[in-house]
């Protein structure tokens, strides 16, 4: 520690072994150090000289200090890539015919013997799994037969009493009789599309969009208008207004926080500026709050339908990115049109599953889910971080990356050559799922020099292994 005096302090002393250790690759980027009663026991010293040692660290930048959480050590900032530019999608409406495609990469986004950077879904190792099995299994005692009787929307009290106590988080101060149970996101989303459009509607969509979306738009018949997105702010508002105006939309939706595939998160005011401009035109906003809990910094993001004064935001969300995919536990809060959501929900599906939503309250009551909440979004920062690392390190020059705050996704932008079709293909062959970019959008040649890279897998040397591989792909396709 060149910087420091001659006779080292105490705190000094400590504060270079650390250094010691995070130069020599002992402890690397994004490990937690011990905390300050283990290392002031191992070190035979005071609590007040292993903080001094800290805040030291800190000062020059080495550690960081995460609330309620730890002292980790800080990524080293190398040159970062350029992000994508703000997308330029085509400004008519256009029928969706992607499903076909999205099937065949689907099937590979399941292959266990693939490497997975397919699917946007968390390994099981950050899923609290024996717990909610607990849970299920505590409820097939209890409940007995009951458990085996349909639980006719709205559904599980239970877990609608939890949801109105978590929309504080989301500053909207719901109540549980503003929700309905659903079978995952995607079915809160199709009810939704169904309660606002009729075949040959247009959905105002963003550029690029989840494929589930897309395709749920496809099999009700409707029409997408894709709109212009910045990788970090998400939906460009202006270039929305002026669609608005030249055309009838039967309702936008949209992924304000960590939208998938891009990860970009919707400032504040543009939230509030998109329920008024909407609520003002009497066009129903679908919010798809999938990711909202996955923030990397300290705070989630605000809903939109915490700024909706008239019921024109219709909140859609589960639990599948933080808790249980396979549960397929999700909800609708759908303002206004909350009879018909739910007079659709009934005729379409009758019920959601008894059992696995009660699980999901039980748990969310003993109060686990915010504290698996928080290691599971400092696991996705570091993986995310990990994998942007990996891209840099290995794809060549011209790759563009976004950098999401939050969720699990990053999406790349490859010189402009280089067809992600065909790169799926080779990287299937070589052993990885990767997400190519014409599965974002209705039309099957945009982003067609685009991949998705699901950053849910823990990084290991066979996760950077395959990035290695990809990006000797990519150079090969240029
Ligand atoms: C943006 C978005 N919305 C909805 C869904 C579907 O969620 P669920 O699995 O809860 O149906 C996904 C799944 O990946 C998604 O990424």
């Amino acid at each position: 520690m060149g910087a420091l005096a001659h006779k080292p302090k105490l705190y000094e002393q400590v504060a270079e072994k650390l250094e010691d250790a995070i130069n020599a690759g002992t402890l690397r980027a994004g490990d937690r150090l011990p905390s300050v009663r283990q290392l002031s026991l191992r070190e035979q010293v005071s609590i007040s000289t292993v903080l001094q040692a800290y805040l030291h660290l800190e000062s020059v930048g080495l550690i960081e200090t995460r609330p309620q959480s730890g002292h980790y050590v800080r990524r080293r900032e190398r040159p970062r890539l350029a992000e994508p530019q703000v997308s330029r999608p085509a400004t008519s409406a256009t029928p969706v015919t992607v499903s076909a495609l999205v099937s065949r990469v689907y099937q590979s986004m399941r292959d266990p013997n693939l490497v997975q950077m397919g699917g946007a879904w968390p390994s099981t190792e950050l899923l609290p799994t024996r717990r909610l099995y607990r849970e299920l299994n505590a409820l097939t005692r209890e409940m007995g037969d009951a458990g085996m009787l349909y639980d006719v929307p709205p559904g599980c009290p239970e877990l609608r009493r939890q949801l109105a106590r978590r929309s504080l988080d989301w500053g909207a101060a719901l109540s549980p009789e503003d929700f309905i149970i659903t079978v995952g996101a995607a079915e809160a989303i199709h009810l939704c599309l169904l309660a606002v459009a009729r075949p040959g509607d247009t959905i105002a969509i963003e550029s690029p969009a989840y494929y589930g979306t897309l395709q749920a738009i496809e099999s009700l018949g409707l029409r997408a208008l894709e709109i212009p997105c910045s990788p970090r702010h998400g939906m460009e508002l202006d270039a929305l207004q002026a669609a608005l105006e030249r055309r009838r939309v039967a309702a936008v939706l949209v992924v304000p926080s960590y939208s998938n595939p891009v990860g970009s998160c919707m400032p504040t005011a543009n939230r509030q500026r998109l329920v008024a401009m909407l609520e003002e035109r009497g066009v129903p906003l679908i919010e798809d709050d999938l990711y909202g809990d996955l923030h990397f910094d300290e705070r989630r993001p605000r809903t939109c339908k915490s700024f909706d004064k008239t019921g024109n935001v219709m909140l859609c969300g589960s639990f599948s990115k933080t808790l249980a995919p396979g549960f397929r536990v999700g909800y609708v809060a759908p303002g206004r049109l909350r009879e018909r959501v739910e007079l659709l929900k009934f005729s379409h599906t009758v019920a959601s599953p008894t059992l696995l939503p009660l699980a999901i309250a039980r748990f969310l009551e003993e109060g686990g889910y915010d504290r698996h909440l928080r290691t599971l979004r400092r696991r996705l920062t570091e993986q995310v971080a990990r994998m942007a690392e990996g891209v840099a390190e290995h794809f060549p020059e011209g790759t563009r990356v976004a950098r999401p705050a939050g969720g699990s996704l990053l999406w790349v932008e490859l010189p402009a050559t280089v067809d992600s079709l065909v790169l799926h293909g080779r990287a299937l062959e070589a052993g990885v799922s990767i997400a190519p970019g014409p599965i974002f959008s209705p039309r099957p040649d945009s982003y067609r020099n685009f991949i998705r890279l699901s950053c849910g897998q823990p990084w290991t040397p066979r996760i950077e292994g395959a990035m290695a591989t990809v990006g000797r792909l990519v150079r090969t396709l240029m």
